[in-house]
């Protein structure tokens, strides 16, 4: 496996291989693995399986925690290691930003709602990281976790709309034994506030249960098994992130805070019954 660090050292890896990129911020876990079998599985065998590395301080708000995001970069090698990575592209800050940050790529209105609410400018700084590592590692495919539902729908629609050669490959998210999904953040987590955060699968179950019965049904089940922690917000869209359309398929998606720990999850929703 070749580390390397820099944009020089990246346009010097030979062409002819089809590329398969994930992108990471590093603190690796089963969920990035997943991530890391998608491309390979992607590419094949004779394709070249690329993992960046970095913590984009251009998606974290003035109050969030860029300076204590868990950076554990032994561990993370030997993750990309075991996976059967070829190359991790792990720059410092200077080579993704040379210059001062002036043009970036505007979300449009998907990149103000949820998250977007919740964390303004973050999806700005997502999909701009995102854009310049897709150029700088010339991805033919690149994969992206449902468990980030909202970034994983604005890349695509980034993709799309400015005509990038890159397929975007969703994958499903990877869940710990009682549902929880796995996240770089589980780890601020005390066993205390570990045990209640399996309420956010428990709510997704139940919602997913209701659905049939109407977007209503589904919001009270859910939000029913919240009772213990902060909601940002537990919502149902369609599978867009547009309204929900009565009889056809739909996204729940979840963000809650337990302490100061901000967790997101979603899941699919087959149909939505009529209200
Ligand atoms: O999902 C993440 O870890 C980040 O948002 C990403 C896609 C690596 C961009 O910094």
């Amino acid at each position: 496996m070749q580390v390397i660090t820099t944009r020089k050292a990246l346009a010097e890896l030979p062409t002819e291989q089809t590329r398969g990129v994930v992108m990471t911020m590093g603190a690796l876990h089963a969920g990035h693995q997943s991530l890391m079998a998608a491309a390979r599985r992607e590419v094949g065998d004779s394709g070249l399986v690329v993992v960046t590395i970095f913590v984009n301080p251009l998606q974290f708000g003035a109050n969030e925690d860029f300076d204590q995001y868990p950076r554990t970069v032994d561990a993370d090698l030997d993750a990309c290691r075991e996976a059967g990575v070829d190359v991790v592209f792990m720059p410092e800050q200077g080579e993704i930003y040379p210059t001062a940050v002036a043009v970036t790529v505007e979300p449009g209105p998907l990149g103000e709602i949820l998250e977007g609410a919740e964390r303004p400018g973050h999806f700005r700084g997502v999909l701009t990281v995102v854009s310049k590592i897709l150029h700088l590692t010339r991805a033919d495919t690149a994969v992206f976790g449902e468990k980030d539902y909202q970034q994983l729908t604005l890349i695509s629609q980034m993709a799309r709309d400015l005509f990038m050669p890159v397929r975007i490959v969703p994958v499903r998210t990877v869940r710990e034994f009682d549902g929880l999904a796995m996240s770089s953040r589980n780890r601020y987590l005390s066993d205390e506030q570990r045990t209640i955060a399996a309420c956010i699968p428990r709510a997704l179950e139940q919602a997913l249960l209701a659905a049939p019965m109407g977007a209503e049904a589904l919001m009270a089940a859910g939000l029913a098994e919240l009772t213990d922690v902060d909601v940002d917000y537990f919502t149902v869209t369609s599978p867009d992130l547009g309204p929900v359309v009565s009889g056809e398929p739909g996204r729940v998606l979840v963000a809650i805070r337990i302490g100061d720990v901000r967790l997101i999850d979603n899941a699919g929703v087959p149909l939505v019954g009529s209200r």
